[in-house]
């Protein structure tokens, strides 16, 4: 884990979007409704990032609890993804943006992965705002999935067991690429974790706002970020 200069802002944020449904229903409108502005939201906050020195932006598209939900609004998600994709890629190349996915891609329709796959392929090149949308994505899975893909190395006798230790499985997992969130942002008055980067939080602040996530502007997010400087990060220890 490294750490980081108690007077530094975040350098990665991870984001909670919540807040979408009932945005929708207080305008008497469709769920779908509030995920397509949830989706604008997406756009601002990305941009804004380099001014505030956020390197690293992490949100939470869809869980792989999300499946539970009705089949309209299942669909209405996985399209509107692929229209995000499809219309912001040239956009997030030419803002030297550089687009990662999490999650299990496994039960995603093909035709999504082949866009996921191409927008990491088109911005691979980028250094500047690393954006890495958790699509299909639980924490436990995560693990799950990690600590599978380990057995596997342990059973060909390609890891030793005995050097197993926390950053051996944090290799395996699907943020092996991205340091530790800094700051976890949850809009819309829950205050859960609901299975998002369980691991990688550990030591990260959290801020649960009342904000629905369609609502949540450049400078509500400024406001925070520029907050997060004022905290004392003490990581278990005791500073002099
Ligand atoms: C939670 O609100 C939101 C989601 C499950 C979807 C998040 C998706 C977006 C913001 C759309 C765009 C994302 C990308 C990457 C283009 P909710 O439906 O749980 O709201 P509720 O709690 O009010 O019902």
């Amino acid at each position: 884990m490294k750490k980081q200069n108690i007077k530094t802002g975040p350098a990665h944020v991870a984001i909670i979007m919540d807040g979408n449904g009932r945005w929708a229903r207080q305008r008497g409108k469709p769920r779908l409704f509030g995920h397509h502005a949830g989706a604008r939201r997406v756009r601002e906050i990305v941009r804004s990032c380099p001014d505030l020195g956020v390197k690293y932006l992490t949100i939470f598209a869809f869980s792989t609890e999300n499946w539970r939900r009705t089949q309209t609004e299942v669909a209405g998600l996985m399209s509107l993804f692929r229209r995000y994709i499809t219309r912001e890629a040239q956009a997030l190349f030419r803002e030297n943006v550089r687009v990662r996915f999490i999650g299990d891609r496994i039960k995603l329709d093909d035709k999504l992965v082949a866009l996921m796959d191409e927008l990491e392929l088109l911005t691979a090149g980028n250094d500047g705002t690393h954006l890495t949308i958790a699509l299909n994505y639980g924490g436990r899975d995560e693990v799950a999935r990690a600590t599978k893909r380990l057995a596997r190395e342990v059973k060909a006798g390609r890891v030793d067991p005995e050097t197993v230790d926390g950053e051996t499985l944090a290799h395996y997992l699907d943020t092996y690429f991205l340091p530790d969130p800094d700051l976890v942002i949850r809009t819309s008055g829950e205050a859960r974790i609901s299975n998002f980067l369980l691991w990688q939080s550990a030591y990260a602040e959290y801020e649960f706002i009342d904000t629905l996530w369609p609502d949540f502007s450049e400078e509500i997010f400024a406001r925070i970020v520029t907050g997060f400087g004022r905290r004392e990060r003490r990581y278990g220890a005791v500073l002099a």
